[in-house]
């Protein structure tokens, strides 16, 4: 079950996706406990932004068959206040600790990853490219030029792993999956939410306070192993695996499928222990 993911060493293959566990209100609410069997073998920070963010209006979530979509809008304490506030608590954590962070231009990711990556209690850094470029307009992990340029300039400013997160939201994947991996990216990491949205019964508008959201959970589980296998097939760095694993079989479909990890999204809202049950299913599989 030991494995590493870019020289990282973990305990087990299954990881949280961003935004989908919060270590701290987490051992707010269950105590050290929650330390002593963090579920996780690394834990993703949500996404940071260089400025503190409020996030969308409320209605944020919405329920579909199979699937939850979100409409949250990154809300977060900006980068200062991150460091200032959560990092402290977050490298308390027993696992090394990834930093998911997003800017919308090169300049803001270089700020972002100089900082973050200065600091010794993380261990790698994730890039959220699901944001617009201000200055070319283009989403960047829309856009193999995008992915490869911003990797090129990031790749000058630490040798701690750039995890890129990959959109399921572009035709082809896999081509972005190649072109970050040679502007220098040490893994990809797949799927983010399918861009979706849903209307209110009720009045017949749309529901989500931002209009539109992402589309999570086993809903999208089809679509994130086909986008896993067809990304794992163009590159030789490691593919960390997510969208709608719910169980150690989810997470073996998506290492037959070429992934190195696997992240637990939605499902650890279901069942905050997820992660340690998915890795003992897991387990139980790979070694019966
Ligand atoms: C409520 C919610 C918040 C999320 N926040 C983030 C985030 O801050 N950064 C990010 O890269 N992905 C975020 N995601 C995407 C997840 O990390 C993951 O890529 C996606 O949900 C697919 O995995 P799942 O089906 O297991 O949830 C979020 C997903 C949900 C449901």
């Amino acid at each position: 079950m030991v494995t590493e993911l870019c020289g990282i060493p973990l305990r087990h293959p299954v990881i949280n996706g961003s935004g989908c566990f919060d270590a701290i209100a987490a051992r707010r609410a269950f105590g050290d406990q929650l330390v002593s069997e963090f579920p996780f073998s690394a834990y993703v920070s949500k996404t940071i932004t260089p400025e503190p963010r409020a996030g969308n209006p409320p209605p944020r979530l919405w329920e579909t068959p199979s699937g939850l979509i979100n409409s949250i809008g990154l809300p977060n304490k900006g980068l200062q206040g991150f460091l200032a506030e959560d990092l402290p608590e977050l490298a308390e954590l027993p696992v090394p600790l990834i930093v998911s962070v997003m800017g919308t231009s090169h300049d803001q990711f270089a700020d972002l990853v100089g900082e973050v990556a200065g600091r010794e209690e993380v261990s790698a850094l994730e890039l959220n490219v699901s944001c617009p470029n201000v200055e070319s307009g283009l989403i960047v992990g829309e856009s193999p030029e995008e992915a490869r340029s911003l990797l090129e300039r990031l790749r000058l400013l630490t040798e701690k792993p750039l995890i890129v997160k990959l959109t399921p939201n572009v035709s082809d994947p896999a081509s972005v999956a190649a072109a970050a991996e040679q502007g220098g990216a040490d893994a990809v990491s797949l799927i983010n939410t399918l861009r979706s949205t849903a209307i209110d019964p009720a009045s017949g508008e749309l529901w989500l306070g931002g209009e539109t959201g992402g589309l999570s959970g086993p809903a999208v589980r089809a679509v994130a192993l086909g986008q896993v296998r067809a990304a794992a097939a163009v590159v030789s760095i490691p593919v960390v695996a997510m969208g709608g694993i719910a169980s150690g079989r989810d997470a073996a479909d998506m290492i037959s499928a070429g992934a190195r990890v696997v992240a637990v999204g939605t499902e650890s809202f279901r069942d905050p222990a997820a992660g340690s049950r998915i890795a003992a299913e897991f387990e139980t599989l790979v070694t019966a």
